[in-house]
């Protein structure tokens, strides 16, 4: 019989089932060593996050005047429990040495999974990807999406002797042994206002691109930037933008409100309203330059869209900015280069990283997410704004078709059954939020109304008869049962 932390412990645990035991009897030394230090590092997650109150003690302690301890931020899935208690006065990064090592290895990594994907899908190269930045995502990261474009340029950090970056160097063509891909970085406004040097390095490394004395089949940034200075009679500085986001003081794509307000009339709206606030470019000499004609242009030559998730914390599904920014880019995009682009999302939330198109991740959300029993019941225990909640994905599943028409009929069909037209779960909905239940059953009718949901003739008669209901309730015209 070995004797050691676990087993010793297990002693304690006879609860635990047969198999457990004697699975944690039979592990080599080896291996309960890398498993003790896992459940001790879980142990430590839970005991720090059972007593987090740190963040109103230091709260109220900050509005009387009281000092915040300072601390590095980071992700609790990522960093672990490092990062806390929170309730500090927390310190993004160093920004000379974004990305990390591990994110330029990282990157590097899906920057190629992304061409092959590409490869295996059309039989070439991608001559253009558009790479989302947001900024809470690189801060976590500690820079994979960056990372990722310098991986596709076929580019690395150049570093001083303390190890800070100074700046993006080419990798020569031969090492590289394939085209550089040209990239179209849309930025949030959060990167904008976090990462102003890292988006003068880009602009530089654009230029550097451009200027380099290779083939235009080996260089895709030369070649695009050599096609619009010819066709548009423009300049280099101005051929060259790549950075794009909202002007200075804006944030958001502004697509999402679109939806929440139902304020559009033809898809082609949100795609241009994309376009109309992302026309601003960064890097270098500009600072928010408008530059629609370069921001069009690039739209047309874009071949495939990528935005990196870079946790579990949030997904497609739960929350606007998905929709309203890789989802109305593109529909931007096919409106203007009249071809179906791929949107691929990259999940890095552990040490593996893994490519999933758009289609195949909003419906994965579907059943695990709005579909899944184990995640409405829960979210229906949080009460009124649990319901808010399940109502919000259905405004969310409405701004996904809209923008992209990958929500499959049977998504629509099933939330309708699971929650317009089961009676006991309606009336649920109807005690915790009435106005939920109203906006679910509205989001319903207007999908369907939009062409986006084939529903029956039946199903739309119930909905138009409930939501007419609930309208008369919420006005007070009827008493709620
Ligand atoms: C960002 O970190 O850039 C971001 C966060 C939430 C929504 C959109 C962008
Ligand atoms: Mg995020």
């Amino acid at each position: 019989m070995k004797s050691n932390h676990i087993n010793r412990n297990l002693d304690s645990h006879n609860h635990l089932p047969e198999d457990l035991q004697s699975f944690l009897k039979n592990l080599s030394p080896e291996d309960e060593a890398k498993l003790l230090k896992i459940v001790n590092a879980g142990k430590d997650l839970l005991g720090k996050l059972q007593t987090n109150e740190n963040e109103i003690h230091s709260l109220l302690n900050a509005l009387e005047g009281g000092y915040t301890l300072p601390q590095f931020g980071g992700d609790v899935i990522r960093d672990g429990s490092a990062v806390l208690p929170t309730g500090r006065n927390i310190h993004a990064m160093d920004p000379w040495r974004i990305p990390s090592d591990l994110a330029m290895k990282r990157g590097a990594h899906i920057a190629e999974k992304l061409i092959e994907a590409h490869q295996e899908e059309n039989g070439i190269y991608p001559e253009t990807i558009a790479q989302v930045l947001w900024g809470m995502d690189t801060i976590k990261t500690k820079g994979e999406p960056v990372a990722i474009i310098l991986g596709l340029f076929g580019a690395e950090p150049i570093k001083d002797g303390q190890g800070k970056i100074s700046s993006y160097g080419l990798i020569p063509i031969e090492k590289l042994g394939r085209p550089r891909i040209d990239v179209l970085m849309t930025a949030s406004g959060i990167f904008r206002d976090t990462f102003g040097m890292q988006m003068d390095f880009l602009d530089r490394l654009v230029q550097l691109a451009a200027s380099a004395d290779e083939p235009h089949e080996m260089n895709f940034i030369r070649k695009h930037v050599d096609e619009i200075m010819a066709e548009k009679r423009i300049t280099f500085e101005q051929a060259t933008a790549r950075i794009f986001t909202q002007r200075e003081g804006d944030y958001g794509t502004y697509v999402d409100d679109q939806i929440e307000s139902s304020s559009w009339q033809e898809e082609n709206e949100l795609g241009d309203m994309f376009i109309k606030r992302n026309s601003y470019s960064y890097g270098g000499k500009r600072s928010g330059t408008e530059n629609t004609l370069v921001l069009e242009l690039m739209m047309k030559k874009v071949d495939r869209i990528s935005q990196e998730i870079d946790s579990v914390e949030y997904g497609l599904t739960d929350h606007q900015h998905y929709f309203a920014q890789s989802g109305a880019m593109s529909q931007a995009v096919e409106k203007r280069s009249g071809k179906k682009v791929s949107v691929s999302y990259i999940e890095s939330y552990t040490s593996e990283t893994n490519i999933q198109n758009l289609d195949s991740m909003i419906r994965m959300e579907a059943r695990t997410k709005i579909l899944n029993p184990k995640w409405y019941d829960t979210m229906l225990k949080n009460g009124r704004s649990g319901a808010a909640e399940i109502s919000s994905r259905f405004t969310y599943l409405l701004g996904w078709s809209a923008t992209t028409k990958s929500v499959d009929k049977w998504v629509f069909d099933e939330s309708a059954k699971t929650f317009l037209f089961d009676e006991e779960m309606r009336n649920k909905l109807e005690k915790l939020n009435p106005e939920a239940l109203k906006n679910m059953t509205g989001r319903m009718l207007e999908a369907a109304g939009r062409g986006l949901w084939n529903a029956s003739e039946d199903d739309l008669e119930k909905l138009r008869e409930l939501y007419a209901d609930l309208e008369d309730k919420l006005e007070g015209i009827k008493v709620t049962s």
